[in-house]
């Protein structure tokens, strides 16, 4: 566990420090609100910089419906390897289509395509048409495929950030970061 003391100034900082870079990063659950009902789902963590955690999506989906009706989300990013777990609460904005297609050329070539073909009609055909038609579009386009059409990014700016960390020989506690009017706060509470 980090101790408070000497503990990172801004949560980014710690968030960079226990997670995971590059294709092989993390996932984690965004909850959204729909119409105040909670929501969930797992995504990918795209990348994190100083300002926020990042994921990826369909501008067609559900969850940009809620986030669009209410920025308010919360992220869970289970490390269960390392016994730790960040919780987030923050807002969600759109990040720039510049920054959305970086992301979208660092997916695997599956990924790609999914995003191209992940529609509610392609879901409701019958499986041998579904594995033709994502056969087929494999053959026409390779790995050489511009963003799809609705691949968007969301930059999530957090309010509060909990790292918690698991120990066997003693307690769980987190650490918690709190935007204050005077900067982050921090503070330890029970696991
Ligand atoms: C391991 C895993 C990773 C996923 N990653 C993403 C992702 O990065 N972006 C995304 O839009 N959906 C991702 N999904 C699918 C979502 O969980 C979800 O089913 C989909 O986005 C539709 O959610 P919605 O209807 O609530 O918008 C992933 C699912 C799993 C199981």
């Amino acid at each position: 566990m980090t101790e408070p003391a000497s503990s990172p100034a801004e949560p980014m900082m710690l968030a960079a420090e226990w997670l995971p870079e590059g294709p092989n990063g993390s996932l984690m659950t965004l909850s959204t609100l729909d119409d105040g009902a909670p929501d969930a789902r797992t995504v990918v963590l795209s990348l994190i910089d100083t300002e926020g955690f990042h994921f990826h999506t369909d501008a067609a989906s559900r969850k940009v419906a809620h986030i669009a009706a209410d920025p308010r989300v919360a992220l869970t990013i289970l490390l269960a390897e390392q016994s730790r777990q960040i919780v987030v609460q923050g807002t969600a904005a759109r990040v720039t289509s510049d920054e959305a297609a970086q992301a979208y050329a660092d997916r695997s070539p599956y990924l790609k395509q999914l995003a191209w073909l992940n529609t509610h009609a392609f879901a409701a055909l019958p499986e041998d048409e579904r594995q033709d038609r994502w056969a087929a579009f494999a053959a026409e386009h390779g790995d050489d495929l511009a963003p799809a059409p609705g691949w968007i990014g969301f930059r999530v700016t957090p309010t509060r950030v909990s790292f918690w960390s698991g120990a066997p020989d003693t307690a769980s506690r987190r650490l918690e970061y709190r935007r204050g009017p005077g900067g982050w706060e921090t503070s330890l509470r029970a696991g």
